[in-house]
């Protein structure tokens, strides 16, 4: 029930397209690797807008990690972090290793995540409750 959710954490991000797409040029498959899970790479592949969705999707890590208040030297990684397509193409994150390790710890039991575009911009809000 919605009147029973407690948030515990809110993060936003927003990047350009145009940002990823300098991005991806000069850093291609070491940034992809880094970010990116296998099934993620697969899915920007058959993405109408590969760039648009890398950016996206870059946008939602980014505001999943906001939403934690925390460092990179907790040991996260944005890897640990996976944006999957629900039925209705509604955005679906999961998280593992240390991020669902962190959640866990914090009583987290949903990861809401809305995503954004408009022209160069690519945004994303998510709630930890
Ligand atoms: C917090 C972080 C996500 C900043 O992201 P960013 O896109 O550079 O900056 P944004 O403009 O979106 O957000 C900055 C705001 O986030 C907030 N913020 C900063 N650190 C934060 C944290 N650990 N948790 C939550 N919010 C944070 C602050 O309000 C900050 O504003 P300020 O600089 O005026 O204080 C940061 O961890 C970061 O630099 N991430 C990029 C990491 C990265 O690129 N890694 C390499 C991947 S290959």
């Amino acid at each position: 029930m919605l009147e029973d959710m407690k948030a515990l954490g809110l993060g936003v991000d927003i990047i350009t397209i145009s940002r990823m797409r300098d991005i991806l040029e000069t850093s291609g498959q070491v940034f992809m690797n880094k970010v990116y899970t296998p099934w993620e790479q697969e899915r920007a592949g058959t993405h109408q807008d590969r760039t648009a969705y890398l950016a996206v999707t870059f946008a939602a890590k980014e505001a999943i990690f906001k939403t934690f208040g925390i460092g990179w030297e907790t040991g996260v990684q944005f890897r640990e972090i996976e944006i999957q397509d629900g039925p209705h193409g509604e955005p679906l994150p999961r998280l593992s290793g240390r991020f669902a390790e962190l959640a866990a710890e914090r009583g987290v039991t949903r990861l809401l995540l809305s995503l954004s575009y408009d022209g160069d911009y690519a945004l994303a809000v998510a709630a930890l409750a």
